[in-house]
């Protein structure tokens, strides 16, 4: 299976739950590797530009007041399958429909505040990987 590399946020209401440790941990139990990461708070602009896929979509307006809300951290993760692994790790898009054990079962209860982000697709993960991190900033393992 081939190594790849996916883009993670710790959403706003995550990181005032201080949870960012207990995420963090079930990124390394899956076999996701941080090779760069950072904390922010997200400008308007920042936010609109992230989600301007989602522009015409009647939740962008909510969607964008919640991820300016507060700080999050942002990460990119690699591994092998790490699109799809992390996507498992995370859980539906929808808390209430989330696997057990999935993050967003244990760290979120509504849609609209559900604790995390992952890239959906290898370009997505590119695109959303190079909206945060320069090449340099990303420190592959080595060992
Ligand atoms: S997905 O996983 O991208 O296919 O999910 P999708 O349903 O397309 O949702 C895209 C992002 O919008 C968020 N979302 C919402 N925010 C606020 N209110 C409502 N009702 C709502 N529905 C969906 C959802 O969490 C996705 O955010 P990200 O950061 O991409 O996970």
């Amino acid at each position: 299976m081939a190594v790849e590399r996916t883009l993670s946020i710790i959403k706003p209401d995550a990181v005032a739950k201080n949870v960012i440790g207990e995420i963090y941990s079930r990124f390394e139990k899956a076999g996701l590797r941080i090779v760069a990461a950072r904390m922010l708070h997200l400008s308007r602009e920042q936010a609109e530009g992230f989600y301007a896929v989602h522009r015409e979509r009647p939740f962008f307006n909510d969607l964008v007041a919640f991820m300016t809300s507060g700080p999050v951290m942002v990460q990119a993760l690699e591994g092998e399958d790490a699109i799809a692994k992390h996507r498992e790790v995370m859980g539906a898009t929808n808390p209430k429909e989330a696997a057990p054990g999935t993050i967003r079962a244990d760290f979120a209860s509504t849609i609209d505040e559900n604790a995390v982000h992952g890239s959906d697709g290898p370009d997505t993960a590119k695109t959303e990987i190079a909206f945060f991190f320069r090449e340099e900033e990303i420190c592959p393992r080595t060992r």
